[in-house]
């Protein structure tokens, strides 16, 4: 799909991948739950979008992975509360991404991390979420979402690491609410 500086490529996932990913997962998170979301996310959720670094080729070594899937926003919209039917809207969110650790701060999170933005912009969707460390998402564009009345988890007020980004302008506009992951990561 994409090749990278010193021949790292990201491609999608495919099915011989899957124990490779759950392998790399545990291993740069230090515990099986992440590796675990990965199989439910397949398993429950659609549309998925799944990547895979690979290094020399293609077909080469995996050494990173990542996941975007639908989070649907349930809330206010120019200040009024939602009607009892809802007032609902779509947007993605990552998770979980992962590069093996020795493999690390050699640019390939970057590297699915915009390969993840091409794929949420071709699948229609220009409104992403991520939880994640506050240091190191902004330099892709991520901004705390909580400045915008946006929240997680029942967590309402200041929580820098949930963070939103724009694929185009304007793509968030007045959206306002509790941002709902799928059932998956709610049992992580
Ligand atoms: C986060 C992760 C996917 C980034 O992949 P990567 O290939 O190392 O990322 P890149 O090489 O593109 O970028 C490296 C940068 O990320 C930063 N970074 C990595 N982990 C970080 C962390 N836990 N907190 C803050 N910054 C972090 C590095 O400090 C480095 O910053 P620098 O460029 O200023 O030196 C990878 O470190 C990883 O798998 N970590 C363990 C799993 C994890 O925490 N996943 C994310 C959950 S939100």
């Amino acid at each position: 799909m994409s090749a990278g500086e010193e021949g790292i490529f990201v491609r999608l996932e495919e099915p011989e991948d899957v124990a490779r990913v759950f392998e790399i997962n545990v291993a740069a998170f230090g515990r099986r739950d992440e590796a675990e979301l990965t199989d439910r996310l397949r398993a429950e959720v659609s549309p998925l979008i799944a990547h895979v670094a690979t290094r020399g080729s293609e077909s080469g070594p995996v050494i990173g992975c990542s996941m975007w899937s639908p989070v649907e926003i349930r809330g206010e919209i120019r200040g009024e509360e939602h009607s009892p039917q809802g007032y609902t809207s779509s947007a993605f969110a990552l998770g979980p991404i992962a590069v093996w650790p020795e493999e690390q701060k050699k640019g390939i999170g970057g590297l699915l991390m915009r390969a993840g933005f091409d794929a949420c912009r071709e699948a229609g969707e220009l409104l992403l979420f991520l939880l994640g460390h506050p240091t190191y998402y902004p330099r892709f564009g991520f901004r705390p979402a909580w400045e915008h009345g946006l929240w997680y988890g029942g967590m309402r007020g200041p929580n820098p690491a949930f963070m939103y980004k724009e694929l185009a302008e304007g793509a968030l506009a007045d959206r306002k609410g509790e941002v709902v992951y799928s059932l998956p990561f709610r049992d992580v």
